[in-house]
């Protein structure tokens, strides 16, 4: 029994990934909150709005009408098929209904998209700074995350030229992610189209986490590899979600969509296998939210472009960090070499002297920075970044 108290006795795959750090920063906040402190949360990555009534009452009617059984582990029949129709009208992507297969959360759906493609041993091409969970997700499929540096300079995207670099015998599959957690930076269809080619020539499968489509700002706009051409969308898994889009990233709901019939059913095979379904009654929920007006999108988009602008206005003033100003998403991932510290080390003194949370950016393959959400009230930003100026100047 003794055995089992250690981590060198339990699985390698277990033993191969490290815990989530926003996780932790957001329970070192926690802390110290429940000691009484005012901190002011600059860390999450949650919108702070409430999920629209008429989804919560779709998925209370849902209840009350006995929407408490499993469903098709793909999702319910409904659900899948405006999933399908949003991604033809909204993302010009042609899914079947049986290519969609509903999640619990985007996480889940980029889990299962690996899970159906990555061998032991397969070599998946992540461009860093990355969202904390892809690397993770790989070692535990058994799989060896291969990174890409992108540069602030290069507007944090990778090249097509430096995804046939790193591409080797091994290599099974790249991620993409745009609108990109942290940086926010956004590809354009050009660039999507020349990163395309190579993946059709080469045969390699794209997973494009696209959590963030609804957040695009100025004259960005979002463009999903799958809708390229034919070729493309049978190699891409598209991952979506509800989390960012309604402000539901309680629900646990997102989807992966696919043209590939095999892919497909590979993922309905795995969601078959791990979760069943995701919750019923929160699919209907999902359901009135596609159906339902959309007024709610909109008004938060605008609500978050003002933040950014704001946050882009108090971060110029600082003169030791710099920037790339993000074009989606709702973060802003600050380069801060110059103070000389270890991004952990940054992100402890700044909560436990200032108050303040943010997610070091090693996190997310990047040391020198950190990772500064804008998902808050703009009292909590300008309090928050107004001690975040007084501890650079410390500095
Ligand atoms: C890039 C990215 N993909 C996927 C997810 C997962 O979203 P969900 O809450 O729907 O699981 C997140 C959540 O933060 C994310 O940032």
């Amino acid at each position: 029994m003794g055995n089992w108290q250690n981590m060198d006795s339990l699985s390698k795959r277990v033993q191969a990934v490290t815990p989530s750090v926003t996780l932790a920063v957001t329970n070192q906040a926690k802390a110290l909150i429940a000691q009484g402190e005012e901190v002011y949360g600059l860390a999450g990555g949650e919108p702070e709005m409430d999920t629209p009534n008429h989804i919560k009452a779709a998925a209370i009617t849902a209840l009350q009408d006995g929407k408490t059984k499993y469903t098709p582990a793909a999702g319910i029949p409904e659900l899948r098929e405006a999933i399908a129709k949003k991604l033809l009208t909204e993302n010009q992507i042609e899914v079947e209904t049986k290519g969609v297969c509903v999640t619990s959360g985007g996480k889940q759906a980029c889990f299962n998209a690996i899970l159906a493609v990555v061998e032991e041993g397969d070599e998946v091409i992540i461009p860093s700074p990355y969202w904390v969970s892809y690397p993770e997700m790989v070692r535990l499929a058994g799989g060896v995350p291969v990174m890409i540096e992108t540069s602030a300079a290069n507007g944090w995207k990778i090249t097509a030229e430096q995804f046939e670099e790193a591409m080797t015998p091994a290599t099974k599959m790249i991620i993409l992610n745009s609108p990109g957690n942290p940086t926010g930076t956004i590809y354009t269809e050009d660039e999507l189209k020349a990163i395309g080619e190579i993946a059709s020539y080469e045969d390699i499968i794209i997973m494009s986490d696209e959590i963030y489509e609804k957040l695009v700002y100025g004259d960005k706009k979002h463009v999903s590899i799958a809708s390229i051409s034919e070729e493309l969308s049978q190699l891409s898994v598209v991952v979506g979600g509800f989390s960012k889009a309604y402000s539901m990233t309680g629900w646990r709901l997102g989807y992966t969509a696919t043209a590939n019939a095999a892919i497909a059913q590979a993922l309905s095979k795995i969601q078959g296998h791990t979760t069943s379904n995701a919750t019923t009654f929160a699919q209907y929920g999902a359901l009135a939210a596609l159906e339902g007006p959309q007024d709610f999108i909109e008004d938060m988009r605008q609500e978050y472009d003002v933040r950014r602008q704001f946050v882009a206005g108090r971060l110029k003033s600082i003169s030791n960090i710099s920037f790339v100003e993000p074009e989606g998403a709702f973060y802003y991932f600050v380069d801060c070499t110059d103070m000389g510290l270890k991004s952990q080390n940054l992100c402890d003194k700044l909560l436990n002297r200032y108050k303040v949370a943010m997610v070091p950016g090693i996190a997310f393959g990047h040391d020198a920075s950190v990772r500064l959400s804008y998902c808050t009230t703009l009292d909590v930003l300008a309090e928050g970044l107004s001690r975040f100026e007084e501890f650079c100047d410390s500095h």
